[in-house]
């Protein structure tokens, strides 16, 4: 039990009296990569935040990278975690220079209150020219560009050499053309010697790439199915995780999801 990578034993979360997550038993094995899906409000971040600490379950026991939550430091253990979510972006001063950003994440906070080293700079460097960011370093972050942004993120979070990264929607906003760009650079970080367990959050299955090879499935706060893709990626399960009837279909390594018409006025039938 105690050399579990990640798992989740039972766990609950109940806030102001509402139940957002219920018995979820999940386990995560060293060298995989998942894939967390559900329809909005299905308790997909929460279940994030519950990971790198920063909500505590109200049942149930944690353990990531091993060490077991209420036996652990969580502030060094955060440091071992990369998040990539869309409400930092929020927090960013649009003056910051991109550099910086990526620097901050070494001291997992946003602004930089130590005193980084050279090497902290010349290593923001390497990783933003992995992250395709280089050229843009020296512009102010509130003029870049939503892609920019993202794969800015994404630098920051390896910043501190992470053994998790967890990545909450983070093609949201993307054009056809940055999300491939993305996904293409999260498909060779992931299949990279040493890559940090990354955990993906997302509702479109075009953007599972090769390298997440485990899907779970929230509906309602709960487990509807986890397990390889090939067993969750289904049309049914699908159905009944959205409410919409579709089909899935895997094409070139990738999943696509054809929704006809009819199944939309079934599903969302008009008033009247
Ligand atoms: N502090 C809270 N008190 C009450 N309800 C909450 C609280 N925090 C979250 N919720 C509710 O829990 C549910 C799950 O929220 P969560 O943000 O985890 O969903 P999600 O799956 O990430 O959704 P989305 O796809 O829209 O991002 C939502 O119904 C939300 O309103
Ligand atoms: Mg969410």
């Amino acid at each position: 039990m105690e050399n579990d990578w990640i798992r989740l034993d039972k766990v609950s979360l109940v806030r102001n009296r509402k139940t957002i997550l219920e018995a979820i038993q999940w386990s995560v094995s060293p060298g995989d990569h998942w894939v967390v899906m559900g329809a909005n409000g299905s308790g997909k971040t929460t279940l994030l935040q519950l990971l790198a600490g920063y909500l505590w379950p109200t049942r149930g026991n944690i353990t990531v990278l091993g060490e077991r939550f209420g036996h652990t430091d969580l502030r060094t253990l955060r440091k071992k975690i990369g998040w990539v979510g869309s409400f930092l972006q929020i927090q960013v001063p649009p003056s910051e220079r991109p550099v910086d950003f990526i620097v901050s994440g070494k001291f997992a906070s946003i602004g930089i209150f130590e005193q980084p080293a050279e090497d902290d700079y010349r290593h923001a460097y390497q990783v933003a020219c992995r992250l395709r960011v280089d050229k843009i370093l020296q512009s102010p972050y509130g003029v870049l560009s939503q892609g920019e942004k993202q794969r800015l993120l994404i630098a920051r979070a390896l910043m501190h050499n992470p053994q998790l990264v967890i990545l909450d929607e983070p093609c949201a906003g993307l054009d056809l053309a940055a999300r491939e760009q993305l996904l293409q650079i999260l498909q060779d970080l992931g299949s990279s010697a040493n890559s940090p367990t990354l955990i993906y959050v997302t509702h479109h299955l075009e953007e599972i790439v090769p390298i997440f090879t485990h899907t779970l499935l929230l509906k309602d706060g709960k487990i509807l199915a986890q397990g390889t893709n090939e067993d969750i990626l289904r049309s049914s399960l699908l159905q009944e995780a959205f409410g919409l009837a579709m089909e899935v279909v895997k094409d070139k390594g990738r999943y696509w999801a054809h929704i006809q018409a009819d199944a939309v006025a079934k599903a969302f039938p008009r008033e009247g």
